[in-house]
């Protein structure tokens, strides 16, 4: 690892520990990414701001839940939180890198915005409302 790297990686740890959150990586079903681990209080995921550049996607586990959300800011600096949950039959989608997201039991594929590229899902993923408080980006998972 490169040391501009070590040194951003370590910072965010250790942002991450002040937080109660944790970044692991799993692995599994053919992908493997970096996962936030969050927590929900009030139907609420609260991560900082920091975490976030221009066309970076965060992966976060919310405790408890069997999917992820993926998390991206947009060139407008508005943010898109995406369920990667399969809309078909509700498996759990694979990461795409950069091009989006995939479902490995019936092949449905999904952009990074969420829109249905190939069925048999019809439906969009699921996007969660967020809104920015202080130095958090605040996810709304209700
Ligand atoms: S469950 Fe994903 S395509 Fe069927």
């Amino acid at each position: 690892m490169e040391r501009r790297n070590f040194i951003k990686t370590s910072c965010k740890i250790c942002l991450l520990g002040t937080i109660g959150a944790s970044l692991e990586t799993l692995t599994g079903c053919g992908s493997s990414y970096p996962v936030l681990k969050a927590s929900v209080l009030d139907k609420k995921i609260s991560i900082p701001l920091s975490l976030f550049n221009t066309d970076t996607v965060q992966y976060l586990r919310p405790q408890g839940w069997y999917y992820d959300i993926a998390v991206k800011r947009n060139d407008n600096n508005e943010f898109i939180a995406l369920l990667l949950q399969c809309t078909h039959q509700d498996n759990q989608l694979n990461v795409n890198g950069k091009t989006g997201y995939s479902c490995s039991l019936h092949g449905s594929s999904y952009s990074v915005d969420g829109k249905v590229i190939k069925g048999p899902a019809e439906k969009g993923l699921k996007r969660y409302q967020t809104n920015v408080k202080g130095d958090q980006l605040i996810i709304n998972v209700v």
